[in-house]
Protein backbone atom coordinates (compact mmCIF):
# COMPACT_ATOMS: atom_id res chain seq x y z
CA UNK A 1 0.00 0.00 0.00
CA UNK A 2 1.60 3.36 -0.82
CA UNK A 3 -0.85 6.74 -0.71
CA UNK A 4 0.91 8.52 -2.95
CA UNK A 5 0.25 5.84 -6.06
CA UNK A 6 -3.42 7.05 -6.05
CA UNK A 7 -4.60 6.52 -9.51
CA UNK A 8 -4.80 9.66 -11.88
CA UNK A 9 -8.25 8.46 -12.33
CA UNK A 10 -9.09 9.22 -8.92
CA UNK A 11 -7.30 11.95 -7.85
CA UNK A 12 -9.66 14.90 -9.32
CA UNK A 13 -12.93 13.96 -8.14
CA UNK A 14 -10.83 13.37 -4.84
CA UNK A 15 -9.56 16.80 -4.80
CA UNK A 16 -13.01 18.10 -5.73
CA UNK A 17 -14.20 16.89 -2.68
CA UNK A 18 -11.63 17.16 0.49
CA UNK A 19 -13.94 19.60 1.78
CA UNK A 20 -16.85 17.28 1.64
CA UNK A 21 -15.38 14.03 2.65
CA UNK A 22 -14.04 15.34 5.70
CA UNK A 23 -11.81 13.25 7.73
CA UNK A 24 -12.98 10.24 5.26
CA UNK A 25 -10.25 9.65 2.52
CA UNK A 26 -8.05 12.36 4.02
CA UNK A 27 -5.84 9.79 4.74
CA UNK A 28 -5.96 7.35 1.71
CA UNK A 29 -4.22 3.67 0.45
CA UNK A 30 -4.76 2.75 -2.62
CA UNK A 31 -2.72 -0.61 -4.13
CA UNK A 32 -3.97 -2.86 -7.40
CA UNK A 33 -4.19 -5.72 -5.64
CA UNK A 34 -4.91 -6.95 -1.88
CA UNK A 35 -6.70 -9.94 0.13
CA UNK A 36 -9.23 -7.77 2.03
CA UNK A 37 -9.59 -4.01 2.30
CA UNK A 38 -11.35 -4.66 5.51
CA UNK A 39 -8.10 -6.63 6.58
CA UNK A 40 -6.53 -4.02 6.00
CA UNK A 41 -7.99 -1.01 7.66
CA UNK A 42 -8.63 -3.38 10.66
CA UNK A 43 -4.48 -3.91 10.92
CA UNK A 44 -4.36 -0.08 10.53
CA UNK A 45 -6.53 0.50 12.95
CA UNK A 46 -5.00 -1.76 15.25
CA UNK A 47 -2.16 0.52 14.97
CA UNK A 48 -3.86 3.50 15.87
CA UNK A 49 -5.43 4.63 12.10
CA UNK A 50 -7.30 7.76 12.94
CA UNK A 51 -11.28 7.79 12.32
CA UNK A 52 -11.77 8.05 7.96
CA UNK A 53 -8.61 6.41 7.03
CA UNK A 54 -9.59 4.42 3.81
CA UNK A 55 -8.26 1.85 1.73
CA UNK A 56 -8.76 1.21 -1.21
CA UNK A 57 -8.13 -1.78 -3.95
CA UNK A 58 -8.55 -2.37 -7.92
CA UNK A 59 -8.80 -6.43 -6.94
CA UNK A 60 -9.11 -8.44 -3.92
CA UNK A 61 -7.95 -12.06 -4.03
CA UNK A 62 -9.56 -12.81 -0.53
CA UNK A 63 -12.85 -10.61 -0.69
CA UNK A 64 -15.28 -11.34 1.87
CA UNK A 65 -19.06 -10.45 2.40
CA UNK A 66 -21.95 -11.03 4.60
CA UNK A 67 -22.63 -14.58 6.15
CA UNK A 68 -19.72 -16.05 5.56
CA UNK A 69 -19.43 -15.47 1.89
CA UNK A 70 -16.50 -14.58 -0.50
CA UNK A 71 -17.01 -11.37 -1.91
CA UNK A 72 -16.09 -11.50 -6.25
CA UNK A 73 -14.02 -8.84 -6.30
CA UNK A 74 -11.75 -9.17 -9.98
CA UNK A 75 -9.30 -6.57 -11.67
CA UNK A 76 -10.83 -4.01 -13.05
CA UNK A 77 -14.46 -4.31 -12.22
CA UNK A 78 -15.08 -3.00 -9.09
CA UNK A 79 -14.36 -0.54 -6.15
CA UNK A 80 -13.07 -2.37 -3.03
CA UNK A 81 -13.65 0.31 -0.19
CA UNK A 82 -12.73 0.13 3.35
CA UNK A 83 -12.78 2.80 5.50
CA UNK A 84 -12.40 2.98 9.77
CA UNK A 85 -14.68 4.33 11.98
CA UNK A 86 -14.02 5.12 15.90
CA UNK A 87 -17.29 6.66 17.23
CA UNK A 88 -18.01 3.51 19.43
CA UNK A 89 -21.76 4.85 19.92
CA UNK A 90 -23.03 4.94 16.02
CA UNK A 91 -21.92 0.55 16.07
CA UNK A 92 -25.33 -0.22 16.05
CA UNK A 93 -26.45 2.32 13.16
CA UNK A 94 -23.12 1.36 10.84
CA UNK A 95 -24.57 -1.43 8.89
CA UNK A 96 -27.74 0.80 7.85
CA UNK A 97 -25.55 4.40 7.48
CA UNK A 98 -23.07 1.90 5.15
CA UNK A 99 -25.99 1.14 3.11
CA UNK A 100 -27.59 4.48 2.70
CA UNK A 101 -23.97 6.27 2.03
CA UNK A 102 -23.17 3.53 -0.64
CA UNK A 103 -26.63 4.35 -2.03
CA UNK A 104 -26.47 7.86 -2.28
CA UNK A 105 -23.23 8.44 -3.17
CA UNK A 106 -23.58 6.11 -6.56
CA UNK A 107 -26.95 7.91 -7.13
CA UNK A 108 -24.90 11.22 -6.91
CA UNK A 109 -21.83 10.38 -8.99
CA UNK A 110 -23.62 8.53 -11.71
CA UNK A 111 -27.81 9.43 -11.59
CA UNK A 112 -28.26 5.33 -11.49
CA UNK A 113 -31.56 5.24 -9.81
CA UNK A 114 -30.74 2.89 -6.61
CA UNK A 115 -32.59 1.24 -3.74
CA UNK A 116 -31.64 -0.84 -0.96
CA UNK A 117 -32.42 -4.27 0.29
CA UNK A 118 -32.19 -5.42 3.90
CA UNK A 119 -29.76 -4.98 5.35
CA UNK A 120 -28.01 -3.42 2.96
CA UNK A 121 -27.76 -4.84 -0.60
CA UNK A 122 -27.94 -1.43 -2.56
CA UNK A 123 -29.92 -3.06 -5.66
CA UNK A 124 -30.35 -1.23 -9.34
CA UNK A 125 -34.07 -0.22 -9.83
CA UNK A 126 -34.76 -1.99 -13.42
CA UNK A 127 -37.48 -2.89 -14.96
CA UNK A 128 -39.40 -5.89 -13.07
CA UNK A 129 -40.16 -6.38 -9.14
CA UNK A 130 -38.26 -6.63 -6.16
CA UNK A 131 -37.50 -9.77 -6.80
CA UNK A 132 -35.50 -8.62 -10.54
CA UNK A 133 -33.45 -5.98 -8.95
CA UNK A 134 -29.75 -6.84 -9.75
CA UNK A 135 -27.20 -6.29 -6.66
CA UNK A 136 -24.50 -4.00 -7.77
CA UNK A 137 -22.85 -2.86 -4.24
CA UNK A 138 -22.79 -4.54 -1.11
CA UNK A 139 -21.54 -3.32 2.86
CA UNK A 140 -19.68 -5.64 5.38
CA UNK A 141 -19.00 -3.78 8.42
CA UNK A 142 -16.56 -5.54 10.83
CA UNK A 143 -16.32 -4.44 14.68
CA UNK A 144 -12.97 -4.97 16.94
CA UNK A 145 -13.22 -5.28 20.78
CA UNK A 146 -11.08 -5.63 23.62
CA UNK A 147 -11.59 -6.26 27.07
CA UNK A 148 -11.72 -2.38 27.26
CA UNK A 149 -14.67 -2.26 25.17
CA UNK A 150 -14.80 -1.25 20.92
CA UNK A 151 -11.96 -0.44 19.54
CA UNK A 152 -13.25 0.27 16.00
CA UNK A 153 -15.28 -0.35 13.50
CA UNK A 154 -14.23 -1.10 9.66
CA UNK A 155 -16.90 -0.34 7.24
CA UNK A 156 -16.24 -2.23 3.61
CA UNK A 157 -17.69 -1.36 0.83
CA UNK A 158 -17.84 -3.52 -2.23
CA UNK A 159 -18.94 -1.53 -5.45
CA UNK A 160 -19.59 -3.39 -9.12
CA UNK A 161 -18.41 -0.79 -11.95
CA UNK A 162 -18.36 -2.90 -14.98
CA UNK A 163 -19.63 -6.21 -16.01
CA UNK A 164 -17.69 -8.74 -15.19
CA UNK A 165 -17.90 -12.82 -15.55
CA UNK A 166 -19.64 -13.84 -12.35
CA UNK A 167 -19.56 -16.99 -11.23
CA UNK A 168 -22.78 -18.70 -12.00
CA UNK A 169 -24.16 -18.82 -8.38
CA UNK A 170 -24.31 -14.74 -8.75
CA UNK A 171 -24.51 -14.90 -12.46
CA UNK A 172 -28.81 -14.03 -12.16
CA UNK A 173 -28.79 -12.01 -8.91
CA UNK A 174 -25.61 -9.39 -9.59
CA UNK A 175 -25.32 -6.44 -11.74
CA UNK A 176 -22.82 -3.48 -12.20
CA UNK A 177 -23.31 -0.03 -12.57
CA UNK A 178 -22.21 0.53 -15.90
CA UNK A 179 -24.26 -2.62 -17.10
CA UNK A 180 -27.41 -0.80 -15.90
CA UNK A 181 -26.90 2.81 -16.90
CA UNK A 182 -25.28 1.29 -20.58
CA UNK A 183 -22.58 3.80 -20.59
CA UNK A 184 -18.80 4.31 -18.57
CA UNK A 185 -18.83 6.28 -15.16
CA UNK A 186 -16.57 7.82 -13.19
CA UNK A 187 -14.66 5.30 -10.81
CA UNK A 188 -13.06 8.43 -9.09
CA UNK A 189 -16.55 9.94 -8.96
CA UNK A 190 -18.18 7.17 -7.39
CA UNK A 191 -15.50 6.81 -4.76
CA UNK A 192 -15.53 10.69 -3.86
CA UNK A 193 -19.21 10.72 -3.64
CA UNK A 194 -19.07 7.40 -1.48
CA UNK A 195 -16.95 9.43 0.71
CA UNK A 196 -18.90 12.76 0.55
CA UNK A 197 -21.95 10.54 1.30
CA UNK A 198 -20.63 8.61 4.34
CA UNK A 199 -19.32 11.85 5.81
CA UNK A 200 -22.76 13.78 5.86
CA UNK A 201 -24.49 10.43 6.76
CA UNK A 202 -22.51 9.78 9.70
CA UNK A 203 -22.24 13.20 10.86
CA UNK A 204 -25.76 13.45 11.10
CA UNK A 205 -26.36 10.36 12.69
CA UNK A 206 -23.77 11.89 15.81
CA UNK A 207 -25.53 14.98 15.79
CA UNK A 208 -28.91 14.31 15.61
CA UNK A 209 -29.55 10.41 16.54
CA UNK A 210 -30.91 7.17 14.39
CA UNK A 211 -34.12 8.72 13.52
CA UNK A 212 -33.61 10.86 10.64
CA UNK A 213 -31.08 8.15 9.51
CA UNK A 214 -33.95 5.45 9.61
CA UNK A 215 -36.06 7.79 7.68
CA UNK A 216 -33.76 7.87 4.82
CA UNK A 217 -33.18 4.16 4.62
CA UNK A 218 -36.65 3.24 4.74
CA UNK A 219 -37.15 5.96 1.54
CA UNK A 220 -34.35 4.03 -0.27
CA UNK A 221 -36.24 0.73 1.08
CA UNK A 222 -39.52 0.60 -0.32
CA UNK A 223 -39.39 -3.56 -0.26
CA UNK A 224 -39.26 -3.12 3.77
CA UNK A 225 -42.57 -2.31 3.38
CA UNK A 226 -45.54 -4.82 2.14
CA UNK A 227 -43.32 -7.31 0.19
CA UNK A 228 -43.73 -10.99 0.26
CA UNK A 229 -40.44 -12.50 1.17
CA UNK A 230 -38.61 -15.91 2.75
CA UNK A 231 -36.59 -16.07 5.36
CA UNK A 232 -34.18 -19.27 7.17
CA UNK A 233 -37.36 -20.98 9.42
CA UNK A 234 -40.43 -18.53 7.60
CA UNK A 235 -42.24 -16.59 4.79
CA UNK A 236 -44.38 -13.52 5.54
CA UNK A 237 -44.74 -9.63 3.87
CA UNK A 238 -42.10 -6.98 5.24
CA UNK A 239 -43.65 -4.53 7.89
CA UNK A 240 -40.91 -1.92 8.39
CA UNK A 241 -37.77 -1.35 10.63
CA UNK A 242 -37.76 -2.01 14.19
CA UNK A 243 -36.25 0.77 16.41
CA UNK A 244 -32.85 -1.49 16.38
CA UNK A 245 -32.53 -1.67 12.46
CA UNK A 246 -33.94 -5.60 12.69
CA UNK A 247 -36.25 -6.33 9.59
CA UNK A 248 -40.38 -6.76 10.98
CA UNK A 249 -42.18 -9.26 8.73
CA UNK A 250 -45.94 -10.11 9.59
CA UNK A 251 -46.78 -13.78 8.91
CA UNK A 252 -50.41 -15.87 10.19
CA UNK A 253 -48.55 -16.30 13.24
CA UNK A 254 -47.48 -12.89 14.21
CA UNK A 255 -44.86 -9.94 13.65
CA UNK A 256 -41.42 -11.73 13.17
CA UNK A 257 -38.27 -10.43 14.00
CA UNK A 258 -35.05 -10.67 11.18
CA UNK A 259 -31.80 -9.62 12.78
CA UNK A 260 -29.59 -12.02 10.38
CA UNK A 261 -29.58 -13.95 7.70
CA UNK A 262 -30.64 -13.88 4.32
CA UNK A 263 -34.20 -12.79 3.11
CA UNK A 264 -35.46 -13.74 -0.04
CA UNK A 265 -37.68 -12.12 -2.33
CA UNK A 266 -40.65 -13.97 -3.44
C1 LIG B 1 -22.09 -8.22 1.10
O1 LIG B 1 -22.02 -9.44 1.25
O2 LIG B 1 -23.05 -7.70 0.54
C2 LIG B 1 -20.99 -7.34 1.62
C3 LIG B 1 -19.84 -7.22 0.64
C4 LIG B 1 -18.72 -6.33 1.12
C5 LIG B 1 -17.53 -6.36 0.18
C6 LIG B 1 -16.50 -5.35 0.54
S1 LIG B 1 -15.32 -5.10 -0.75
C7 LIG B 1 -14.35 -4.12 0.31
C8 LIG B 1 -14.36 -4.80 1.65
N1 LIG B 1 -13.34 -5.84 1.72
C9 LIG B 1 -13.88 -7.05 1.87
O3 LIG B 1 -13.23 -8.11 1.97
N2 LIG B 1 -15.21 -6.97 1.90
C10 LIG B 1 -15.67 -5.59 1.78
Amino acid sequence: MNADRIPEEFAEALAATAAERGVFGARLHYADEVGSTNDLAARAADRGAPEGTTFVAGAQTSGRGRLGRAWFSPPGAGLYISTIIRRASLAPWITLAGGVAVAEGIARATALPVQIKWPNDVVAVGGGGFRARRKIAGILAEASSSADGLQHIVVGMGINLKAAAFPPELADRAGAIETELGRAVDPGAVLAQVLVALNLTLGELWTAGPLPLVARWLALSPSAQGAPIEWDGGSGVTAGLAEDGALLARSANGLHRIISGEVRFV
